[in-house]
């Protein structure tokens, strides 16, 4: 649980208490902190550095069992990624050490271009954050999260803020829901189970939930779907999550690419390339839980998720390459490659969502290509479309949530690579350069006529190592800027 509270820091009883030190200047009012802050730069393991950090013992004048004090630079370049990483490490180390009770001295308003309440939202999402750990399959479960996380902020700012710590909590929980199920192994959570596990958390939620079995989806020829699934021993699914507030016009639809296991199909991945493919449903596991968080949160918008849900696997009854499958566009398309599957069902459940809802603006996101990772790295997301506002939008709400995309080119002349000789498209494009845009390119073609944003997170999704706010594995990649997004369309469309 997280609280604001206005107690003297140095009078609570807390396991640890944590208080921030810049380099250069001094953030706090209270005399004994920045006392205690300047004794302590004076020895030469700690001077404020960004990623400093000290613990000093039953500190004389305070209550606390356990004083931190932790770097965050100079004050100038202090920003909200700066204080969310440091706030994300002490909770981190309170979980290391089991403790259940930690207090935070939130720094008084700088004078810098930060803002008290940035400061401070960003120091709750670190907190949120870094106080999660994946550990469902562990007999022996050692680093339980925080019970309790206080903040300490002046008397006027307590009532004032309060709505920010439901905020910032809703939209972090639902980012922690997003970890947990990629994280949860393929055999835990075939496109039927993550589906019924997924719904019946939206029903309760107040979202309208649709789930599609595999004989509704062959009754409305949803022909890809069907195609990539049909390897598997398991049914795919079409999730349909319904955010519909009375009296609101304009619809957003978000996309989420749900394969359980990529396997790649007959066009088998390699070792190394098959070991995280339980993460390929990042992008379903994001836009599930951000409706979750919307339905809370009740932007003035119609918001509808669209999740396909497979499993991409090896059988007698598996699609080949050189196969053609009638799509539920109509459109036909040659099997050039089974890993290439992504993009498959995308595009039944891009041609689905505009024919149903007709939104004003569909985002989808997906861990689509290995190319983009190698163009962006592990940290990048691509960003693509055609559509320079709507890019900015992503851009910037990229920006405030430190969910870093960048936007790639729509390049026109590459949509000849998907050229087919037999079929209206084909799947795989002739050759494996610019593999991230004629991917994007693929999905544009199911998108025609519709404001259309696509974002690849294979990077991003997923990380072999911790960092200061997420455990190993899943990151929840997408939750808080789709978030964010759909906030600020609330605003402009
Ligand atoms: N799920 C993969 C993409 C991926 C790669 C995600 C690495 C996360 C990490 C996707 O289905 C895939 O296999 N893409 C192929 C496309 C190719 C066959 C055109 C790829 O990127 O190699
Ligand atoms: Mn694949
Ligand atoms: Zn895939």
């Amino acid at each position: 649980m997280i609280k604001l509270v206005t107690t003297d820091p140095t009078r609570i009883k807390s396991n640890l208490l944590v208080i921030a030190a810049c380099k250069d200047a001094n953030v706090y009012e209270h005399p004994r902190l920045v006392a205690t802050i300047q004794q302590t730069r004076r020895l030469s393991e700690f001077s404020g550095n960004r990623g400093d950090e000290i613990v000093l013992y039953n500190p004389p004048g305070f209550t606390t069992d356990r004083l931190m004090i932790v770097g965050l630079g100079d004050l100038e370049r202090l920003n909200a990624e700066i204080l969310r990483t440091a706030t994300g490490k002490a909770v981190g180390r309170a979980m290391e050490h089991e403790l259940s009770n930690v207090t935070i001295a939130v720094p008084g308003p700088p004078d810098g271009s930060l803002g008290f309440e940035d400061l401070l939202v960003s120091m709750l999402e670190g907190a949120c954050l870094a106080n999660h750990h994946f550990d469902r399959y562990k007999n022996d479960k050692k680093t339980a999260a925080v019970k309790q996380i206080a903040f300490v902020v002046p008397e006027k700012a307590a009532s004032k803020h309060r709505r920010l710590v439901t905020v910032a909590q809703t939209i972090c929980s639902g980012t922690l829901l997003a970890r947990d199920w990629v994280n949860t192994p393929a055999n835990d959570k075939t496109p039927q189970r993550f589906a019924a596990v997924v719904s019946k958390l939206c029903e309760k939620t107040g979202l309208k939930t649709r789930l599609l079995g595999k004989k509704e989806l062959r009754r409305q020829k949803f022909g890809s779907i069907l195609a990539v699934a049909a390897g598997s021993e398991t049914d795919p699914a079409l999730l349909v999550l319904e955010h519909a507030p009375a009296r609101v016009k304009k619809t957003v639809a978000l996309v989420g690419k749900g394969v359980t296991f990529d396997s790649g199909g007959l066009n088998l991945k390699t070792n190394v390339r098959i070991n995280q493919m339980k993460a390929d449903m990042a992008g379903a596991a994001a836009v599930a839980a951000a409706m979750i968080c919307l339905s809370r949160l009740k932007p003035d918008l119609r918001v509808v998720g669209v999740i396909p849900l497979v499993e991409n696997m090896i059988s007698g009854q598996a699609i080949r390459p050189g196969d053609i499958i009638r799509t539920y566009s109509g459109k036909t398309v040659e099997i050039g490659n089974t890993d290439a599957e992504g993009r498959l069902i995308l595009g039944d459940a891009i041609s689905f969502a505009i024919k149903k809802y007709r939104p004003e603006v569909l985002i989808d996101i997906a861990t689509l290509t290995g190319a983009c990772v190698i163009a962006l790295g592990e940290e990048l997301a691509g960003v693509f479309t055609a559509d320079d506002e709507l890019a900015e939008t992503i851009l910037q709400s990229a920006q405030r949530t430190h969910e870093r995309c960048w936007r790639m080119p729509l390049t026109e002349d590459y949509r000849d690579l998907l050229k087919s000789d037999v079929a209206d498209i084909n799947n795989m494009p002739r050759h494996r350069y610019g593999a991230a845009i004629t991917a994007a390119l693929y999905l544009s073609e199911f998108a025609a006529g519709t404001r259309w944003a696509h974002i690849d997170i294979a990077g991003p999704a997923f990380h072999k190592k911790s960092s200061a706010y997420c455990g190993p594995g899943a990151t929840g990649f997408g939750v808080r800027l789709l978030c964010e997004v759909v906030r600020s369309l609330a605003k402009t469309l």
